[in-house]
């Protein structure tokens, strides 16, 4: 995909699920660039599932294997590109769903589009598991920003319903969302981090599963990145998040909440301090006309619940056109947020970068 209409960076992800790798190619970074691959390594980590009540147990090691474009730790100006050598693949979990839609899933839709022809095993290109070369694109937009001073970074902010401390509340700084990227289970606040905790386990020992909300943050963003109508950054930012499975929701500030307030409370008023412009609030996101306004740049991504769950549910049998009942086995997340959480900073490192180039 390119970025932007006006791109500077072109991002293709190939492979699927349980094919035998997954990778990325990623036109547009110049060359003498340096590019920890330990760094990067831990970042796509951060992804993986660990073996806790939300996580699911395919335990893929997801080792990067750069091919191209990075030579010592230092780019060469060619695509660069990466591949993720599948290790656990179960096509066996997925025999006896060919014909009866998981709810939730792309199965349905992929089954119209593809006439029935198309693998679906792991749930394919559709997967979750494609966010593995997301993560790698992400991880080197990510470090190329830090050279230049700007920070990306996401956290969990509510789980089943449960609000953990939100940019919406209460200002959050650089080193409370760094702070949280250390942790597994990444929460400002870990006042409600049990109750997030057990509403998760909750639903696994009911055979179910539940959504929550991610909130990324990016901090020392110049202005005036970004451009008007469809190459506004908001454009770019939703693009690349709503490309994550599970993604049902972007809002950018305040979002939706912004409609309810009168004008005089939802502009963000101007002030110098120390000769640097600042608004008081930042109810915009640091974003106005789709252009960065040097405030932090905030978004809010609506995860919806794991669709594969063991408790049983209606679907259909597509080749005998009857009804019929399905409970999904295998290997799943009984919640996804945690583990998209690292997705979401990519998305945001890679829209910052294509508008910095
Ligand atoms: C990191 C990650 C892991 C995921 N793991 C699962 C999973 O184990 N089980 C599942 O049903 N969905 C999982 N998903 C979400 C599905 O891939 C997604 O809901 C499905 O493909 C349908 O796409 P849609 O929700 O965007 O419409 C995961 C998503 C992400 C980002």
């Amino acid at each position: 995909m390119l970025l932007s209409d006006n791109h500077k960076l072109s991002l293709r992800i190939w492979g699927a699920s349980h094919a035998d790798a997954i990778g990325m190619k990623l036109d547009g970074i110049e060359k003498g660039i340096k590019i920890n691959v330990d760094t990067l390594q831990a970042f796509v980590d951060r992804r993986k599932s660990v073996k806790s009540v939300y996580s699911t147990s395919r335990g893929e090691e997801d080792k990067i294997v750069i091919t191209k474009g990075i030579n010592d730790s230092v780019t060469t100006g060619e695509s660069i590109e990466a591949a993720i050598f599948n290790k656990t693949q179960r096509k066996s979990d997925y025999e006896n769903l060919k014909h009866t839609p998981r709810p939730s899933h792309a199965d349905y839709p992929a089954y119209v589009k593809y006439s029935g022809s198309y693998d679906m095993s792991g749930g394919g290109k559709f997967s979750g598991r494609m966010t593995a070369p997301l993560c790698i694109a992400g991880g080197i937009a990510k470090q190329i920003l830090q050279e230049k001073g700007i920070f990306v970074g996401a956290y969990i902010a509510e789980i089943g319903g449960i609000k953990g401390i939100s940019y919406k509340d209460s200002d959050i700084s650089l080193a409370q969302v760094e702070k949280t990227m250390a942790q597994p289970f990444g929460v400002i606040d870990n006042k409600n981090a049990s109750l997030m905790l057990s509403a998760i386990e909750k639903a696994k020992l009911d055979g179910d599963s539940v959504g929550g909300v991610i909130e990324a943050i990016s901090y020392n963003v110049p202005a005036g990145l970004g451009d008007a109508l469809f190459d506004s950054l908001e454009s770019t930012l939703a693009k690349l998040l709503f490309g994550i499975p599970a993604v049902k929701g972007v809002e950018f500030g305040l979002g939706f909440d912004i409609s309810k307030l009168l004008g005089s409370k939802a502009n963000d008023c101007y002030y110098f301090e120390q000769g640097k412009v600042k608004t008081y609030t930042n109810n915009n996101g640091g974003i106005l006309g789709g252009m960065s306004t040097g405030m932090p740049i905030t978004c809010r991504v609506a995860i919806k619940p794991t669709a594969s769950i063991s408790k049983e549910q209606n679907t259909i049998n597509l080749q005998t056109g009857t009804n019929t009942t399905i409970a999904i086995k295998g290997r799943h997340d009984a919640c996804i947020v945690p583990r998209a959480v690292v997705c979401v900073e990519a998305c945001l490192a890679l829209a910052i970068l294509e508008n910095i180039l």
